[in-house]
Protein backbone atom coordinates (compact mmCIF):
# COMPACT_ATOMS: atom_id res chain seq x y z
CA UNK A 1 0.00 0.00 0.00
CA UNK A 2 0.80 3.64 -1.12
CA UNK A 3 0.68 7.02 0.61
CA UNK A 4 -0.63 9.47 -2.11
CA UNK A 5 -2.41 12.59 -1.81
CA UNK A 6 -2.35 14.88 1.31
CA UNK A 7 -5.93 15.22 2.51
CA UNK A 8 -5.59 17.91 4.98
CA UNK A 9 -2.41 18.93 7.28
CA UNK A 10 -3.46 19.48 10.76
CA UNK A 11 -2.32 20.99 14.10
CA UNK A 12 -0.68 18.11 14.88
CA UNK A 13 -0.94 15.67 12.19
CA UNK A 14 -1.30 15.08 8.52
CA UNK A 15 -3.57 13.09 6.56
CA UNK A 16 -3.10 11.40 3.40
CA UNK A 17 -4.97 9.41 1.07
CA UNK A 18 -4.02 5.28 0.24
CA UNK A 19 -4.55 3.83 -2.97
CA UNK A 20 -6.76 1.59 -0.87
CA UNK A 21 -9.88 4.24 -1.10
CA UNK A 22 -11.31 3.09 2.62
CA UNK A 23 -7.96 4.10 4.82
CA UNK A 24 -6.01 6.99 5.68
CA UNK A 25 -2.25 7.14 5.97
CA UNK A 26 -1.92 9.30 9.07
CA UNK A 27 1.67 11.23 9.73
CA UNK A 28 2.54 12.52 13.12
CA UNK A 29 4.52 16.29 13.37
CA UNK A 30 7.02 17.25 15.16
CA UNK A 31 4.62 20.19 16.13
CA UNK A 32 3.12 21.33 19.32
CA UNK A 33 0.42 23.84 19.46
CA UNK A 34 -1.51 25.60 22.12
CA UNK A 35 -4.44 28.29 22.43
CA UNK A 36 -6.30 26.54 19.60
CA UNK A 37 -3.12 26.74 16.86
CA UNK A 38 -2.15 30.07 17.61
CA UNK A 39 1.03 29.32 20.05
CA UNK A 40 2.74 27.17 17.15
CA UNK A 41 6.61 25.27 18.12
CA UNK A 42 8.49 22.61 16.32
CA UNK A 43 9.14 19.98 18.95
CA UNK A 44 12.09 17.07 17.38
CA UNK A 45 10.99 14.59 18.09
CA UNK A 46 7.27 14.28 19.48
CA UNK A 47 5.30 13.00 16.54
CA UNK A 48 7.33 9.57 17.41
CA UNK A 49 6.39 9.65 20.32
CA UNK A 50 2.82 10.66 20.44
CA UNK A 51 2.49 7.96 17.34
CA UNK A 52 3.62 5.18 19.36
CA UNK A 53 1.71 6.58 22.34
CA UNK A 54 -1.43 6.22 20.01
CA UNK A 55 -0.73 3.14 18.73
CA UNK A 56 -0.26 1.42 22.04
CA UNK A 57 -3.56 2.74 23.03
CA UNK A 58 -5.77 2.17 20.45
CA UNK A 59 -4.58 -0.89 20.24
CA UNK A 60 -5.77 -1.52 24.07
CA UNK A 61 -9.02 -0.16 22.99
CA UNK A 62 -10.02 -1.85 20.19
CA UNK A 63 -8.65 -4.95 22.50
CA UNK A 64 -11.39 -4.25 24.77
CA UNK A 65 -14.09 -4.30 22.46
CA UNK A 66 -13.82 -0.70 21.52
CA UNK A 67 -14.84 0.24 17.83
CA UNK A 68 -12.17 2.18 16.31
CA UNK A 69 -10.43 3.91 13.10
CA UNK A 70 -7.18 2.01 14.56
CA UNK A 71 -5.98 -0.32 11.90
CA UNK A 72 -1.64 -0.20 12.04
CA UNK A 73 1.23 1.05 13.20
CA UNK A 74 3.38 1.63 10.04
CA UNK A 75 6.69 3.27 11.41
CA UNK A 76 7.81 5.08 14.11
CA UNK A 77 5.69 8.71 13.07
CA UNK A 78 2.88 6.97 10.88
CA UNK A 79 -0.36 4.72 10.87
CA UNK A 80 -2.89 3.08 9.02
CA UNK A 81 -6.43 4.46 9.81
CA UNK A 82 -10.06 3.59 8.64
CA UNK A 83 -11.18 6.76 6.58
CA UNK A 84 -14.11 8.39 8.65
CA UNK A 85 -16.88 11.02 8.27
CA UNK A 86 -15.57 12.84 11.91
CA UNK A 87 -18.53 14.06 14.16
CA UNK A 88 -17.44 17.65 14.80
CA UNK A 89 -17.60 17.08 18.51
CA UNK A 90 -14.79 17.57 20.99
CA UNK A 91 -15.98 14.48 23.88
CA UNK A 92 -14.13 15.49 27.04
CA UNK A 93 -14.25 13.23 30.07
CA UNK A 94 -12.75 14.54 33.28
CA UNK A 95 -11.87 12.45 36.67
CA UNK A 96 -10.69 15.93 38.48
CA UNK A 97 -10.82 19.33 38.05
CA UNK A 98 -8.09 20.74 35.55
CA UNK A 99 -8.11 23.16 32.39
CA UNK A 100 -10.85 24.81 31.75
CA UNK A 101 -13.87 23.65 34.36
CA UNK A 102 -11.33 24.34 37.15
CA UNK A 103 -11.26 28.12 35.48
CA UNK A 104 -15.00 28.12 34.85
CA UNK A 105 -16.20 26.58 38.40
CA UNK A 106 -13.29 27.86 40.50
CA UNK A 107 -12.55 24.73 42.32
CA UNK A 108 -9.14 23.55 43.93
CA UNK A 109 -6.53 21.80 40.93
CA UNK A 110 -7.28 18.31 40.82
CA UNK A 111 -10.38 18.53 43.14
CA UNK A 112 -11.85 14.59 42.26
CA UNK A 113 -15.72 13.55 40.90
CA UNK A 114 -17.77 11.15 42.46
CA UNK A 115 -18.37 10.25 38.57
CA UNK A 116 -16.95 11.12 36.00
CA UNK A 117 -18.10 14.45 34.08
CA UNK A 118 -19.11 14.28 30.12
CA UNK A 119 -19.05 17.73 27.97
CA UNK A 120 -19.35 18.07 24.45
CA UNK A 121 -17.78 21.03 22.46
CA UNK A 122 -18.36 22.13 19.22
CA UNK A 123 -15.21 21.37 16.69
CA UNK A 124 -15.16 25.26 15.01
CA UNK A 125 -11.44 26.90 15.13
CA UNK A 126 -13.79 29.85 14.04
CA UNK A 127 -16.24 30.14 16.92
CA UNK A 128 -13.06 28.98 18.95
CA UNK A 129 -14.39 24.88 19.53
CA UNK A 130 -17.58 26.75 22.40
CA UNK A 131 -19.11 24.18 24.77
CA UNK A 132 -22.33 22.48 23.64
CA UNK A 133 -24.93 20.30 25.13
CA UNK A 134 -26.78 17.25 23.41
CA UNK A 135 -29.91 19.66 22.08
CA UNK A 136 -27.79 21.99 21.08
CA UNK A 137 -25.79 19.45 19.07
CA UNK A 138 -28.85 17.80 18.03
CA UNK A 139 -30.79 21.57 16.91
CA UNK A 140 -27.86 21.83 14.53
CA UNK A 141 -28.16 18.87 13.28
CA UNK A 142 -25.07 17.36 14.46
CA UNK A 143 -26.48 14.47 16.33
CA UNK A 144 -29.87 12.47 17.07
CA UNK A 145 -30.50 11.94 20.71
CA UNK A 146 -29.55 8.42 20.51
CA UNK A 147 -25.98 9.68 18.95
CA UNK A 148 -25.87 11.88 21.82
CA UNK A 149 -26.61 8.86 24.14
CA UNK A 150 -23.84 6.42 22.38
CA UNK A 151 -20.90 9.36 22.33
CA UNK A 152 -21.65 9.37 26.12
CA UNK A 153 -21.45 5.54 26.77
CA UNK A 154 -18.40 5.29 24.47
CA UNK A 155 -16.84 8.39 26.45
CA UNK A 156 -17.29 6.53 29.41
CA UNK A 157 -16.20 3.26 28.70
CA UNK A 158 -13.04 4.36 27.00
CA UNK A 159 -12.44 6.43 30.32
CA UNK A 160 -12.25 3.17 32.64
CA UNK A 161 -10.26 1.48 30.74
CA UNK A 162 -7.64 4.47 30.19
CA UNK A 163 -7.71 4.99 33.64
CA UNK A 164 -7.23 1.82 35.18
CA UNK A 165 -4.12 1.66 32.22
CA UNK A 166 -2.81 4.69 33.26
CA UNK A 167 -2.54 4.00 37.10
CA UNK A 168 -0.97 0.45 35.90
CA UNK A 169 1.82 3.28 34.93
CA UNK A 170 1.76 5.13 37.96
CA UNK A 171 -0.02 7.52 36.33
CA UNK A 172 -3.69 9.62 37.21
CA UNK A 173 -5.69 10.34 34.29
CA UNK A 174 -7.35 13.85 34.92
CA UNK A 175 -9.22 14.33 31.60
CA UNK A 176 -8.82 13.78 28.25
CA UNK A 177 -10.48 14.53 24.62
CA UNK A 178 -12.15 12.32 22.10
CA UNK A 179 -13.21 12.19 18.77
CA UNK A 180 -15.56 10.07 16.93
CA UNK A 181 -16.14 9.33 13.48
CA UNK A 182 -19.03 7.44 11.57
CA UNK A 183 -17.82 4.26 8.82
CA UNK A 184 -19.25 3.55 5.49
CA UNK A 185 -22.02 1.70 7.24
CA UNK A 186 -22.82 5.03 9.68
CA UNK A 187 -21.30 3.12 12.83
CA UNK A 188 -19.99 5.11 15.32
CA UNK A 189 -16.12 4.81 15.63
CA UNK A 190 -13.55 6.11 18.10
CA UNK A 191 -11.28 8.03 15.75
CA UNK A 192 -8.57 10.47 15.91
CA UNK A 193 -6.06 10.51 18.53
CA UNK A 194 -5.08 9.67 22.68
CA UNK A 195 -1.94 11.00 23.79
CA UNK A 196 -0.34 13.36 26.09
CA UNK A 197 -1.53 15.98 23.92
CA UNK A 198 -5.38 15.48 24.42
CA UNK A 199 -5.08 13.73 27.93
CA UNK A 200 -3.86 14.99 31.36
CA UNK A 201 -1.95 13.01 32.89
CA UNK A 202 0.01 13.42 36.57
CA UNK A 203 2.54 11.25 38.78
CA UNK A 204 0.00 9.40 41.41
CA UNK A 205 2.71 10.39 43.94
CA UNK A 206 4.23 13.78 43.06
CA UNK A 207 1.05 14.89 41.12
CA UNK A 208 3.34 15.98 38.27
CA UNK A 209 2.37 16.54 35.12
CA UNK A 210 2.87 14.70 32.31
CA UNK A 211 1.01 15.96 29.44
CA UNK A 212 0.81 19.06 27.01
CA UNK A 213 0.04 21.53 30.16
CA UNK A 214 4.05 21.63 30.32
CA UNK A 215 4.30 22.90 27.27
CA UNK A 216 0.59 25.37 27.40
CA UNK A 217 2.04 26.13 31.02
CA UNK A 218 6.16 26.32 29.91
CA UNK A 219 6.84 24.13 33.12
CA UNK A 220 9.17 21.53 31.36
CA UNK A 221 10.53 19.38 28.61
CA UNK A 222 7.58 18.04 25.94
CA UNK A 223 9.46 15.66 24.63
CA UNK A 224 11.21 14.62 28.13
CA UNK A 225 7.70 13.75 30.04
CA UNK A 226 6.04 11.98 26.86
CA UNK A 227 9.30 9.72 26.19
CA UNK A 228 8.42 8.90 30.30
CA UNK A 229 4.68 8.39 29.34
CA UNK A 230 5.75 5.95 26.36
CA UNK A 231 8.47 4.34 28.72
CA UNK A 232 6.08 3.67 31.65
CA UNK A 233 3.40 2.04 29.38
CA UNK A 234 5.83 0.00 27.98
CA UNK A 235 7.50 -1.02 31.30
CA UNK A 236 3.80 -1.93 32.45
CA UNK A 237 2.54 -3.56 29.56
CA UNK A 238 3.41 -6.93 31.78
CA UNK A 239 0.65 -6.04 33.82
CA UNK A 240 -1.75 -4.84 31.31
O1 LIG B 1 -9.03 22.77 28.28
P1 LIG B 1 -9.91 21.73 28.87
O2 LIG B 1 -9.77 21.62 30.36
O3 LIG B 1 -11.36 21.88 28.47
O4 LIG B 1 -9.39 20.36 28.25
C1 LIG B 1 -9.91 19.11 28.68
C2 LIG B 1 -9.08 17.98 28.04
O5 LIG B 1 -9.28 17.96 26.64
C3 LIG B 1 -7.57 18.13 28.25
O6 LIG B 1 -7.02 16.85 28.46
C4 LIG B 1 -7.07 18.70 26.94
O7 LIG B 1 -5.76 18.30 26.67
C5 LIG B 1 -8.06 18.12 25.94
N1 LIG B 1 -8.31 18.99 24.79
C6 LIG B 1 -7.81 18.65 23.54
N2 LIG B 1 -8.05 19.45 22.46
C7 LIG B 1 -8.79 20.57 22.59
C8 LIG B 1 -9.31 20.94 23.85
C9 LIG B 1 -9.05 20.12 24.94
O8 LIG B 1 -7.15 17.62 23.39
N3 LIG B 1 -9.03 21.32 21.52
Amino acid sequence: MKKTTLIKEGKAKRLYNTDETENVWVEYMDQATALNGKRKDHVEGKGTLNNQIDCMIFELLNAKGIHTDFIKKISKNEQLNLKVNIIPLEVVVRNAASGSFQRKFDVPYLQEFDQPVVEFFYKSDALDDPFINTNQAQALKIITAEEGEILQEMALRINSILKQRFAQAGLELVDFKVEFGKNSEGEIILADEISPDSCRLVDLETRASFDKDVFRKKTGDLVTVYQEVLDRLINSQEEA
